[in-house]
């Protein structure tokens, strides 16, 4: 067991809040997957999220605030961002806004664009540490660099062991796939990757959003690298039958038989179990007596597309 994993108590939201404002490095969880947070203002926390991930530096953080109003202080919101901020805050939606002139979120978060993340977490637990801390959090998922994200906080400490100085355990998360990432920053939207919120729901607000990040040596969103959020086995993306010694990473009523072991990610084929199940069972299924990971068709519609993104990553070649 990790020393520094604790159950989010009040008492631990404080200790946490100390530590960050002590410049150290605190995972805790919101409702997508656990963040690994650091005083987005101060240089050196944010290099050492940077480090302990093992994060290229140009591929920068999200910044968590509690509300609208500390989100203002950071980043140019005008009518059209207020009121998307409005209904998607607090929840699942990272807006990349352009930095204001006086932003104090260090450069370092930014990776040198003119432009910052913004995310306002509903996570009960994120939410009284971001108030307890006073101060943004600079917040990637809490896995080492092209690992699948933690949806709990067992995940974390397997990760980092005594690495970070707190872990504070708010058991699994509901989401279970990233933050949805719209960039408002220019005159039209642009989802830079699906996750937690629809691309339906928000072009019911914003019309019809462009998806961007097809040109993938000039990504506009760094997370939009090809290979990502990957388990160690290979995986195979719409499987139809079992090849020897597959495990399966099955979705609705009818696994496919065959397999050396099956996880199935919803028995009743509903997208939003599936989401939050997904990362937990791609860890289960990742285990060496297995010669890959087989996947069932997963419907490419509102959450199914987070899901086939995050699959489609996992799945592509390695460098
Ligand atoms: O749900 C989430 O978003 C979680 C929790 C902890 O909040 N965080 C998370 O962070 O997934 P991370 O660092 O794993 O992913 C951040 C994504 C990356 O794809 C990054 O390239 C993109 O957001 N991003 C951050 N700042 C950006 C910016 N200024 N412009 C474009 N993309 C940005
Ligand atoms: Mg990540």
């Amino acid at each position: 067991m990790n020393a520094n994993l604790v159950p989010a108590t009040s008492e631990a939201v404080a200790r946490a809040a100390r530590l960050l404002r002590g410049g150290r490095l605190v995972a805790f969880p919101t409702e997508t997957v656990y963040g690994l947070g650091g005083d987005a203002t101060r240089d050196a926390a944010v290099a050492a999220i940077f480090a302990a991930k093992g994060r290229p530096r140009f591929n920068p953080l999200i910044v968590h605030v509690p509300g609208l109003v500390e989100a203002e202080a950071i980043a140019v919101f005008d009518v059209r961002v207020r009121e998307v901020a409005r209904r998607f805050w607090p929840g699942p939606l990272t807006l990349v806004l352009k930095r204001r002139e006086d932003c104090p979120i260090s450069l370092l978060a930014s990776a040198g664009l003119d432009t910052v993340a913004v995310r306002v977490p509903a996570h009960p637990i994120a939410q009284a540490l971001l108030r307890e801390t006073g101060k943004p959090l600079a917040a990637p998922s809490a896995n080492r660099s092209g690992q699948v994200s933690p949806t709990e906080a067992a995940h974390v400490a397997a990760e980092f062991g005594n690495g970070i100085a707190l872990i504070l355990d708010g058991g699994q998360c509901s989401v279970g796939l990233e933050s949805t990432v719209l960039d408002l920053s220019g005159p039209r939207p642009c989802l830079l990757r699906p996750g937690g919120v629809t691309l339906e729901t928000l072009s019911e607000h914003l019309g019809p959003i462009p998806v961007g990040g097809g040109d993938l040596d000039a990504p506009r969103s760094p997370g939009q690298l090809s290979s990502h959020y990957a388990p160690r086995l290979p995986l195979r993306m719409d499987a139809a039958s079992a090849r020897p010694g597959e495990a399966l990473l099955a979705f609705g009523p009818h696994p496919l038989p065959g397999f050396a072991e099956m996880l199935n990610l919803s028995p009743c084929g509903n997208l939003t179990e599936a989401a939050a199940n997904l990362f937990a069972m791609l860890r289960r299924l990742d285990r060496p007596e297995f010669t890959g990971i087989a996947v069932m068709p997963i419907p490419e519609a509102a959450l199914g597309r987070a899901i086939n993104d995050r699959l489609n990553r996992a799945a592509a070649p390695r460098p």
